[in-house]
Protein backbone atom coordinates (compact mmCIF):
# COMPACT_ATOMS: atom_id res chain seq x y z
CA UNK A 1 0.00 0.00 0.00
CA UNK A 2 2.64 2.32 0.92
CA UNK A 3 4.82 1.25 -2.07
CA UNK A 4 2.58 2.17 -4.58
CA UNK A 5 1.76 5.35 -2.81
CA UNK A 6 5.28 6.12 -3.41
CA UNK A 7 4.98 5.14 -6.91
CA UNK A 8 2.02 7.51 -7.43
CA UNK A 9 4.34 10.40 -6.08
CA UNK A 10 7.46 9.47 -7.98
CA UNK A 11 5.27 9.40 -10.97
CA UNK A 12 3.82 12.79 -10.02
CA UNK A 13 7.14 14.15 -9.17
CA UNK A 14 8.57 13.31 -12.50
CA UNK A 15 5.12 14.43 -14.32
CA UNK A 16 5.71 17.88 -12.64
CA UNK A 17 9.65 18.31 -13.80
CA UNK A 18 8.31 17.86 -17.55
CA UNK A 19 5.38 20.39 -16.63
CA UNK A 20 7.70 23.32 -15.35
CA UNK A 21 10.25 22.79 -17.81
CA UNK A 22 8.18 24.26 -19.80
CA UNK A 23 5.36 26.66 -17.69
CA UNK A 24 7.09 29.95 -16.95
CA UNK A 25 5.22 29.94 -13.59
CA UNK A 26 5.91 31.83 -10.44
CA UNK A 27 5.94 30.52 -7.11
CA UNK A 28 4.36 32.36 -4.35
CA UNK A 29 5.60 30.72 -1.07
CA UNK A 30 8.14 28.24 -0.60
CA UNK A 31 6.48 25.13 1.70
CA UNK A 32 9.59 23.71 3.65
CA UNK A 33 9.81 19.87 2.65
CA UNK A 34 8.71 17.46 5.25
CA UNK A 35 11.16 16.55 7.46
CA UNK A 36 12.50 13.23 6.96
CA UNK A 37 12.46 11.03 10.13
CA UNK A 38 14.64 9.32 11.80
CA UNK A 39 12.31 7.06 13.78
CA UNK A 40 10.88 3.31 12.47
CA UNK A 41 13.28 1.88 10.96
CA UNK A 42 11.41 -0.89 10.65
CA UNK A 43 13.33 -2.88 6.81
CA UNK A 44 15.11 -1.45 3.99
CA UNK A 45 12.77 -1.08 1.84
CA UNK A 46 10.93 1.63 4.36
CA UNK A 47 14.08 3.27 4.57
CA UNK A 48 14.57 3.15 1.18
CA UNK A 49 11.28 4.24 -0.19
CA UNK A 50 12.07 7.32 2.74
CA UNK A 51 15.21 8.24 1.28
CA UNK A 52 13.20 8.51 -2.39
CA UNK A 53 10.82 10.74 -1.00
CA UNK A 54 13.17 13.09 0.69
CA UNK A 55 14.74 13.26 -2.72
CA UNK A 56 11.40 13.79 -5.00
CA UNK A 57 10.90 16.82 -1.89
CA UNK A 58 13.82 18.37 -2.89
CA UNK A 59 13.75 18.11 -6.26
CA UNK A 60 10.36 19.57 -5.97
CA UNK A 61 11.86 22.26 -3.61
CA UNK A 62 14.53 23.18 -6.43
CA UNK A 63 12.16 22.77 -9.63
CA UNK A 64 10.08 25.25 -7.71
CA UNK A 65 12.81 27.57 -6.84
CA UNK A 66 13.64 27.85 -10.58
CA UNK A 67 9.90 28.90 -11.62
CA UNK A 68 10.25 31.19 -9.32
CA UNK A 69 13.36 33.05 -11.12
CA UNK A 70 12.02 32.02 -14.59
CA UNK A 71 8.70 33.81 -14.14
CA UNK A 72 10.54 37.40 -12.04
CA UNK A 73 12.91 37.27 -14.85
CA UNK A 74 9.76 36.63 -17.47
CA UNK A 75 8.09 39.07 -15.24
CA UNK A 76 10.84 41.72 -15.91
CA UNK A 77 11.00 41.53 -19.48
CA UNK A 78 7.11 41.75 -19.90
CA UNK A 79 7.36 44.84 -17.46
CA UNK A 80 10.15 46.30 -19.97
CA UNK A 81 8.87 45.43 -23.49
CA UNK A 82 5.48 46.24 -22.80
CA UNK A 83 5.36 48.49 -20.52
CA UNK A 84 2.15 50.58 -22.41
CA UNK A 85 0.13 48.03 -23.46
CA UNK A 86 -2.44 46.46 -21.59
CA UNK A 87 -1.91 43.14 -22.45
CA UNK A 88 0.40 42.74 -20.04
CA UNK A 89 -2.13 42.39 -17.10
CA UNK A 90 -3.63 39.35 -19.18
CA UNK A 91 0.04 38.21 -19.30
CA UNK A 92 1.12 38.12 -15.25
CA UNK A 93 -3.00 36.69 -14.48
CA UNK A 94 -2.30 33.91 -16.73
CA UNK A 95 1.33 33.42 -15.31
CA UNK A 96 -0.33 33.77 -12.35
CA UNK A 97 -2.60 31.57 -12.16
CA UNK A 98 -0.84 28.96 -13.88
CA UNK A 99 2.02 29.66 -11.65
CA UNK A 100 -0.78 28.79 -8.67
CA UNK A 101 -2.38 25.87 -10.27
CA UNK A 102 1.27 24.23 -10.17
CA UNK A 103 2.43 25.54 -6.60
CA UNK A 104 -0.86 24.04 -5.22
CA UNK A 105 -0.31 20.36 -6.64
CA UNK A 106 3.29 20.85 -4.70
CA UNK A 107 2.08 21.64 -1.89
CA UNK A 108 -0.47 18.53 -1.90
CA UNK A 109 2.15 16.63 -3.20
CA UNK A 110 4.46 17.24 -0.25
CA UNK A 111 1.11 16.90 2.04
CA UNK A 112 0.96 13.30 0.26
CA UNK A 113 4.37 12.91 0.51
CA UNK A 114 5.29 14.07 4.13
CA UNK A 115 1.78 11.54 5.07
CA UNK A 116 3.20 8.42 3.80
CA UNK A 117 6.74 9.05 5.43
CA UNK A 118 4.84 9.67 8.76
CA UNK A 119 2.54 6.08 8.27
CA UNK A 120 4.10 4.12 10.44
CA UNK A 121 3.70 7.06 13.53
CA UNK A 122 0.68 7.95 14.73
CA UNK A 123 0.55 11.60 14.22
CA UNK A 124 -1.97 12.72 11.50
CA UNK A 125 -2.35 16.03 9.93
CA UNK A 126 -5.42 17.14 11.61
CA UNK A 127 -5.05 21.49 11.48
CA UNK A 128 -2.65 24.54 11.20
CA UNK A 129 -0.62 23.13 14.37
CA UNK A 130 -0.22 19.63 13.05
CA UNK A 131 1.75 21.61 9.73
CA UNK A 132 3.23 23.61 12.10
CA UNK A 133 4.75 21.01 13.52
CA UNK A 134 6.02 19.29 10.18
CA UNK A 135 7.99 22.28 9.49
CA UNK A 136 5.17 24.86 7.46
CA UNK A 137 6.08 27.64 8.95
CA UNK A 138 4.51 29.85 6.36
CA UNK A 139 0.66 31.54 6.43
CA UNK A 140 -1.48 30.47 3.31
CA UNK A 141 -3.76 28.15 2.03
CA UNK A 142 -3.10 24.73 2.77
CA UNK A 143 -5.23 21.28 2.09
CA UNK A 144 -5.96 19.20 5.25
CA UNK A 145 -6.25 15.10 3.65
CA UNK A 146 -8.94 13.51 4.69
CA UNK A 147 -8.23 10.88 7.69
CA UNK A 148 -10.66 8.11 8.19
CA UNK A 149 -9.13 7.34 11.51
CA UNK A 150 -10.49 10.73 12.96
CA UNK A 151 -13.49 10.59 10.66
CA UNK A 152 -12.14 14.47 8.86
CA UNK A 153 -12.75 15.12 5.33
CA UNK A 154 -10.11 16.63 3.34
CA UNK A 155 -10.57 20.01 3.95
CA UNK A 156 -9.25 23.74 2.46
CA UNK A 157 -7.68 26.01 5.27
CA UNK A 158 -5.57 29.15 5.86
CA UNK A 159 -2.70 28.71 8.28
CA UNK A 160 -1.79 32.10 10.34
CA UNK A 161 1.64 30.51 11.23
CA UNK A 162 2.59 34.03 12.49
CA UNK A 163 0.65 35.50 15.28
CA UNK A 164 1.04 34.83 18.88
CA UNK A 165 2.89 31.62 17.71
CA UNK A 166 1.63 30.86 14.92
CA UNK A 167 -0.10 27.09 14.58
CA UNK A 168 -4.03 28.98 13.99
CA UNK A 169 -6.72 27.51 11.77
CA UNK A 170 -8.99 30.69 10.53
CA UNK A 171 -12.22 29.89 10.99
CA UNK A 172 -13.71 33.37 9.86
CA UNK A 173 -12.90 36.64 8.32
CA UNK A 174 -14.31 39.89 7.45
CA UNK A 175 -12.39 41.90 5.52
CA UNK A 176 -13.14 42.44 1.66
CA UNK A 177 -17.13 42.85 2.68
CA UNK A 178 -18.52 41.19 -0.77
CA UNK A 179 -19.44 38.11 0.62
CA UNK A 180 -22.88 37.89 2.29
CA UNK A 181 -23.24 35.91 6.25
CA UNK A 182 -26.92 36.58 5.71
CA UNK A 183 -26.92 32.62 4.72
CA UNK A 184 -29.08 29.72 5.96
CA UNK A 185 -28.25 26.83 8.86
CA UNK A 186 -26.80 24.56 5.48
CA UNK A 187 -24.45 26.85 4.45
CA UNK A 188 -23.29 27.84 7.94
CA UNK A 189 -23.00 23.99 8.56
CA UNK A 190 -20.82 23.43 5.21
CA UNK A 191 -19.18 26.52 5.33
CA UNK A 192 -18.80 29.42 2.41
CA UNK A 193 -16.84 31.99 1.18
CA UNK A 194 -13.16 32.12 -0.43
CA UNK A 195 -10.29 31.07 1.90
CA UNK A 196 -8.16 34.12 1.14
CA UNK A 197 -10.81 36.10 1.39
CA UNK A 198 -14.19 36.31 3.71
CA UNK A 199 -15.61 32.77 4.69
CA UNK A 200 -16.97 30.89 6.96
CA UNK A 201 -15.38 27.59 8.17
CA UNK A 202 -18.76 25.40 8.94
CA UNK A 203 -20.11 24.25 11.96
CA UNK A 204 -19.55 21.34 11.23
CA UNK A 205 -15.59 21.57 10.61
CA UNK A 206 -15.52 23.87 13.69
CA UNK A 207 -16.82 21.36 15.53
CA UNK A 208 -14.66 18.68 14.40
CA UNK A 209 -11.44 21.14 15.08
CA UNK A 210 -12.88 21.50 18.97
CA UNK A 211 -12.86 18.07 19.55
CA UNK A 212 -9.96 18.51 21.16
CA UNK A 213 -9.13 21.20 23.95
CA UNK A 214 -8.74 24.58 21.66
CA UNK A 215 -8.26 28.20 22.32
CA UNK A 216 -9.90 30.71 20.39
CA UNK A 217 -8.57 34.19 19.17
CA UNK A 218 -10.80 37.18 17.79
CA UNK A 219 -8.48 39.95 15.90
CA UNK A 220 -10.47 42.90 15.35
CA UNK A 221 -10.00 46.08 13.57
CA UNK A 222 -11.47 49.41 13.31
CA UNK A 223 -11.59 51.97 10.90
CA UNK A 224 -9.39 54.02 12.48
CA UNK A 225 -6.38 51.27 11.78
CA UNK A 226 -6.04 50.26 15.92
CA UNK A 227 -6.34 46.48 16.39
CA UNK A 228 -7.60 44.74 19.58
CA UNK A 229 -7.99 41.03 20.20
CA UNK A 230 -9.61 38.77 22.06
CA UNK A 231 -8.56 35.31 23.52
CA UNK A 232 -10.49 32.29 25.06
CA UNK A 233 -8.31 29.61 26.62
CA UNK A 234 -11.26 27.32 26.43
CA UNK A 235 -13.43 26.88 23.29
CA UNK A 236 -15.79 24.28 21.70
CA UNK A 237 -18.82 23.90 19.74
CA UNK A 238 -21.31 20.95 20.18
CA UNK A 239 -22.51 18.94 17.65
CA UNK A 240 -25.41 19.74 15.06
CA UNK A 241 -28.00 17.59 16.87
CA UNK A 242 -26.94 20.22 19.74
CA UNK A 243 -27.12 23.26 17.39
CA UNK A 244 -23.60 23.89 17.50
CA UNK A 245 -23.85 25.74 21.02
CA UNK A 246 -21.59 27.74 22.13
CA UNK A 247 -18.93 27.13 25.16
CA UNK A 248 -16.15 28.96 25.88
CA UNK A 249 -14.28 30.74 28.89
CA UNK A 250 -11.31 32.26 30.63
CA UNK A 251 -10.97 35.46 28.51
CA UNK A 252 -7.92 37.37 28.27
CA UNK A 253 -7.08 40.77 25.30
CA UNK A 254 -6.91 43.84 24.52
CA UNK A 255 -10.42 44.26 23.44
CA UNK A 256 -12.33 45.86 26.69
CA UNK A 257 -14.94 44.29 27.78
CA UNK A 258 -15.65 40.72 27.24
CA UNK A 259 -18.58 40.25 24.83
CA UNK A 260 -18.65 36.75 23.73
CA UNK A 261 -19.72 35.61 27.35
CA UNK A 262 -23.02 36.68 27.17
CA UNK A 263 -23.14 34.20 24.06
CA UNK A 264 -21.74 31.50 26.29
CA UNK A 265 -24.00 28.40 26.35
CA UNK A 266 -26.09 29.54 23.35
CA UNK A 267 -27.00 27.63 20.17
CA UNK A 268 -26.29 28.92 16.73
CA UNK A 269 -28.90 30.37 14.77
CA UNK A 270 -29.65 31.45 11.52
CA UNK A 271 -32.79 33.21 9.47
CA UNK A 272 -34.12 29.65 8.78
CA UNK A 273 -33.53 28.19 12.53
CA UNK A 274 -33.99 30.73 15.16
CA UNK A 275 -32.30 28.94 18.27
CA UNK A 276 -31.96 32.16 20.34
CA UNK A 277 -32.95 32.81 23.59
CA UNK A 278 -35.23 35.96 22.55
CA UNK A 279 -38.85 36.10 21.31
CA UNK A 280 -37.10 38.39 18.53
CA UNK A 281 -35.91 36.59 15.44
CA UNK A 282 -32.25 37.53 16.25
CA UNK A 283 -30.85 36.01 13.04
CA UNK A 284 -32.93 37.78 11.00
CA UNK A 285 -32.86 41.03 12.26
CA UNK A 286 -29.04 41.01 12.48
CA UNK A 287 -28.57 39.67 9.41
CA UNK A 288 -26.03 37.16 10.45
CA UNK A 289 -25.78 33.32 11.83
CA UNK A 290 -24.62 33.40 15.33
CA UNK A 291 -25.20 32.32 19.03
CA UNK A 292 -27.25 34.65 19.47
CA UNK A 293 -28.77 35.08 23.15
CA UNK A 294 -31.30 38.44 23.07
CA UNK A 295 -29.39 39.49 20.64
CA UNK A 296 -26.30 40.42 20.90
CA UNK A 297 -22.99 41.82 22.38
CA UNK A 298 -21.11 41.01 19.54
CA UNK A 299 -21.50 39.90 15.98
CA UNK A 300 -18.79 38.95 14.04
CA UNK A 301 -21.14 37.80 11.29
CA UNK A 302 -23.23 41.35 11.03
CA UNK A 303 -23.47 43.03 7.80
CA UNK A 304 -20.22 44.47 5.95
CA UNK A 305 -20.78 48.79 6.36
CA UNK A 306 -18.17 49.96 4.27
CA UNK A 307 -16.17 53.61 5.64
CA UNK A 308 -19.05 56.10 6.33
CA UNK A 309 -21.37 53.97 6.90
CA UNK A 310 -20.05 51.99 9.56
CA UNK A 311 -22.11 53.80 12.58
CA UNK A 312 -24.93 54.64 10.81
CA UNK A 313 -26.88 50.47 12.14
CA UNK A 314 -26.73 47.75 14.74
CA UNK A 315 -26.95 44.75 12.43
CA UNK A 316 -22.86 45.27 11.52
CA UNK A 317 -19.69 43.69 12.50
CA UNK A 318 -19.92 44.73 16.54
CA UNK A 319 -17.98 44.23 19.51
CA UNK A 320 -20.06 46.08 22.12
CA UNK A 321 -16.79 45.98 24.68
CA UNK A 322 -14.75 48.11 22.59
CA UNK A 323 -16.80 50.54 19.62
CA UNK A 324 -20.15 49.62 21.33
CA UNK A 325 -23.33 48.54 18.79
CA UNK A 326 -23.18 50.65 16.33
CA UNK A 327 -20.04 50.55 15.19
CA UNK A 328 -19.13 47.78 12.37
CA UNK A 329 -15.55 47.06 12.33
CA UNK A 330 -13.49 46.71 9.13
CA UNK A 331 -11.78 43.80 9.73
CA UNK A 332 -12.07 40.63 11.80
CA UNK A 333 -10.44 36.89 12.06
CA UNK A 334 -11.76 34.23 14.28
CA UNK A 335 -8.81 31.26 14.72
CA UNK A 336 -8.05 28.41 16.35
CA UNK A 337 -5.48 26.36 18.06
CA UNK A 338 -4.83 23.40 20.25
CA UNK A 339 -4.79 24.56 24.04
CA UNK A 340 -1.70 21.94 24.21
CA UNK A 341 0.33 23.98 21.11
CA UNK A 342 4.00 24.41 21.24
CA UNK A 343 5.90 25.91 19.00
C1 LIG B 1 18.22 11.68 -6.19
O1 LIG B 1 17.87 11.53 -7.54
C2 LIG B 1 18.89 11.96 -8.45
C3 LIG B 1 18.33 11.90 -9.85
O2 LIG B 1 17.58 10.72 -10.05
C4 LIG B 1 20.14 11.11 -8.27
O3 LIG B 1 21.16 11.54 -9.13
C5 LIG B 1 20.59 11.21 -6.84
O4 LIG B 1 21.67 10.36 -6.59
C6 LIG B 1 19.45 10.87 -5.87
N1 LIG B 1 19.86 11.10 -4.52
C7 LIG B 1 19.61 10.23 -3.54
C8 LIG B 1 20.06 10.65 -2.19
O5 LIG B 1 19.05 9.17 -3.77
C1 LIG C 1 -30.47 24.38 22.29
O1 LIG C 1 -30.48 23.19 21.57
C2 LIG C 1 -30.77 22.06 22.34
C3 LIG C 1 -30.59 20.85 21.46
O2 LIG C 1 -30.80 21.12 20.12
C4 LIG C 1 -32.17 22.16 22.90
O3 LIG C 1 -32.46 21.03 23.74
C5 LIG C 1 -32.24 23.43 23.72
O4 LIG C 1 -33.58 23.61 24.20
C6 LIG C 1 -31.85 24.62 22.91
N1 LIG C 1 -31.82 25.79 23.74
C7 LIG C 1 -32.47 26.90 23.41
C8 LIG C 1 -32.37 28.03 24.37
O5 LIG C 1 -33.10 27.01 22.38
C1 LIG D 1 -19.63 29.22 29.94
O1 LIG D 1 -20.44 28.16 30.40
C2 LIG D 1 -19.71 27.07 30.91
C3 LIG D 1 -20.69 25.97 31.25
O2 LIG D 1 -21.78 26.46 31.95
C4 LIG D 1 -18.91 27.54 32.13
O3 LIG D 1 -18.10 26.48 32.59
C5 LIG D 1 -18.02 28.69 31.72
O4 LIG D 1 -17.33 29.21 32.83
C6 LIG D 1 -18.83 29.78 31.10
N1 LIG D 1 -17.96 30.82 30.59
C7 LIG D 1 -18.06 32.09 30.95
C8 LIG D 1 -17.14 33.04 30.32
O5 LIG D 1 -18.88 32.47 31.77
C1 LIG E 1 -9.95 28.54 33.26
O1 LIG E 1 -8.67 28.74 33.84
C2 LIG E 1 -8.57 28.24 35.16
C3 LIG E 1 -7.23 28.66 35.71
O2 LIG E 1 -6.21 28.37 34.78
C4 LIG E 1 -8.77 26.74 35.14
O3 LIG E 1 -8.69 26.21 36.46
C5 LIG E 1 -10.13 26.41 34.55
O4 LIG E 1 -10.28 25.02 34.44
C6 LIG E 1 -10.29 27.07 33.19
N1 LIG E 1 -11.66 26.87 32.75
C7 LIG E 1 -11.97 26.17 31.66
C8 LIG E 1 -13.42 26.00 31.37
O5 LIG E 1 -11.13 25.68 30.93
C1 LIG F 1 -26.53 54.35 17.82
O1 LIG F 1 -27.19 54.99 16.76
C2 LIG F 1 -28.48 55.49 17.11
C3 LIG F 1 -29.15 56.00 15.85
O2 LIG F 1 -28.25 56.70 15.05
C4 LIG F 1 -28.31 56.56 18.17
O3 LIG F 1 -29.57 57.02 18.57
C5 LIG F 1 -27.62 55.96 19.38
O4 LIG F 1 -27.36 56.95 20.33
C6 LIG F 1 -26.31 55.32 18.97
N1 LIG F 1 -25.76 54.61 20.11
C7 LIG F 1 -24.48 54.68 20.44
C8 LIG F 1 -24.07 53.90 21.64
O5 LIG F 1 -23.68 55.35 19.81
Amino acid sequence: MMKSAVLRLLTLGVTLLLLSGKSGAQRKRAVPAPKHPTKGGCCEEVQALKVQLANVSSQLEELTRKQEEEVRSLVHQVLKLDKQSNTLEDRITEAESKYSEINSRVEIIQLQASQAVTQTSTDAIYDCASLYHKNYKISGEYKLPADEFLRTPELEVYCDMETAGGGWTVIQRRKVGLTSFDRDWKQYKRGFGAIRGDFWLGNDNIFRLTRQPTVLRIELEDWEGEMRYAEYQYFTLSNEINSYRLLLANYSGTAGQDSMRYHNNTNFSTKDKDNDKCVDDCAALRKGGYWYNCCTDSNLNGVYYRYGEHTKSTDGITWYGWHGPNYSLKRVEMKIRPQNFQQ
